[in-house]
């Protein structure tokens, strides 16, 4: 792993406005981004995993903003850009985003070869027939039959997966140097999915980018991941290698995901699911946000904030059960087991 991150967000900070009120839903959230890896971010529904990314681009809805913290890029604070010519020098050219829904990151109404096409010279600042080819090329580059024929269909001739093959293609066109995928095949078959993760790990090998999952699915995470990182209710509460978090994890919300893995059917002891609800993001957070969730929740944890704990150099948690003040705590059954019947498997 390089020394030096090539993108580092810190202690960013998200709010959007609603009907007059401030809604907060990054808070203070940080992250290294190293050249070559893939990073997965998981987190449930409403965790900020969208959001977060998409200021990495300058992609927030009109109702938001960057309140604070800084996204250092090739030296520059990024999240003081203000306007779209600031942002056209990155998005699409040097970051890009697989937005999550592919529907409406295609126009319905134009020829799929225009699409990619206008793409490459509003990015790449070539014209006419050398755009065409160049789009022809990536169709043919992301796996999709027939280029010639499919450059003249439009998006609704084209299944679920060839529209995400598209996506990709117009993601990559340029070259980035980070590709955002934002849960690239949540809904598509497990067929289709394989293919599409195939597909971005053959293209992430061959151009040389930096990958950034976001998935709610673990299992997915565990097949494309090195690093992994898990947000909840607006902030990375743990982070480490692949093994780290599924084999290690520390914070309460890590179990329960975990938990939730199918091949964690443990008998006789009844799964930590995950009850409740995440706070309320127009309201100011206390303590530990997971805490009301969690039923071993220290006192602490509806005091006071934890800070991160080191486990290993590369594995950090934000939970006081990490404390050496703390309570002798046990990683939960169920994590133990998971362990142990993953290092069965060899
Ligand atoms: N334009 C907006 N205005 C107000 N709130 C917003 C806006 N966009 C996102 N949010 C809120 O920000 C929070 C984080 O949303 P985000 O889309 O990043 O979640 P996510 O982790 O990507 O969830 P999912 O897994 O469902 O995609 C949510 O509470 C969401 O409602
Ligand atoms: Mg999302």
């Amino acid at each position: 792993m390089a020394k030096e991150p090539i993108l580092s967000a810190k202690d960013v900070e998200i709010q959007f406005s609603l009907r007059g009120r401030m809604l907060t839903a990054i808070r203070r959230c940080s992250l290294d981004l190293y050249e070559g890896e893939t990073m997965a971010i998981v987190g449930e529904s409403g965790s900020g995993k969208s959001v977060f990314t998409k200021s990495f681009i300058g992609m927030l809805d009109a109702n938001g903003g960057v309140t604070g913290g800084s996204i250092m890029y090739e030296g520059v604070d990024i999240s003081k850009y203000k306007t779209e010519k600031e942002w056209m020098t990155i998005r699409g050219k040097k970051i890009s985003m697989v937005m999550q829904d592919p529907m409406t990151s295609l126009n319905p109404l134009k020829k799929i070869g225009k699409q990619i096409q206008e793409s490459i010279e509003l990015n790449q600042g070539i014209k006419g027939a050398a755009a065409k080819a160049k789009a022809l090329e990536m169709l043919e580059r992301v796996g999709i039959p027939e280029p010639e024929k499919r450059f003249n269909q439009y998006p609704h001739e084209f299944s679920g997966g060839m529209r995400q093959r598209v996506v990709i293609a117009i993601a990559v066109a340029c070259h980035p140097q980070i590709l955002i995928c934002d849960e690239p095949t949540t809904a598509l078959d497990v067929t289709i999915q394989a293919q599409i993760l195939n597909l971005i790990r053959e293209l992430q090998r061959d151009l040389k980018m930096t990958v950034i999952y976001i998935t709610h699915d673990l299992g997915v995470v565990a097949n494309v991941a090195d690093r992994v990182a898990v947000m909840y209710a607006g902030q990375i509460v743990e982070y480490g290698m692949v093994d780290e978090i599924f084999y290690d994890a520390w914070h309460p919300y890590t179990w329960a995901l975990l938990s939730a893995l199918p091949q964690l059917g443990v008998k006789g002891e009844e799964l930590p699911t995950i009850d409740g609800t995440p706070p309320n993001l127009f309201n100011e957070v206390k303590g530990d946000a997971f805490a009301p969730r969690n039923r071993h929740a220290l006192a602490i944890d509806f005091e006071e904030e934890p800070p991160f704990f080191e486990v290993t150099k590369t594995h950090k948690a934000k939970t006081w059960y990490l404390d050496p003040r703390a309570p002798k705590i046990e990683q939960p059954k169920s994590i133990r087991q998971l362990r142990e019947k993953m290092r069965g498997r060899g």
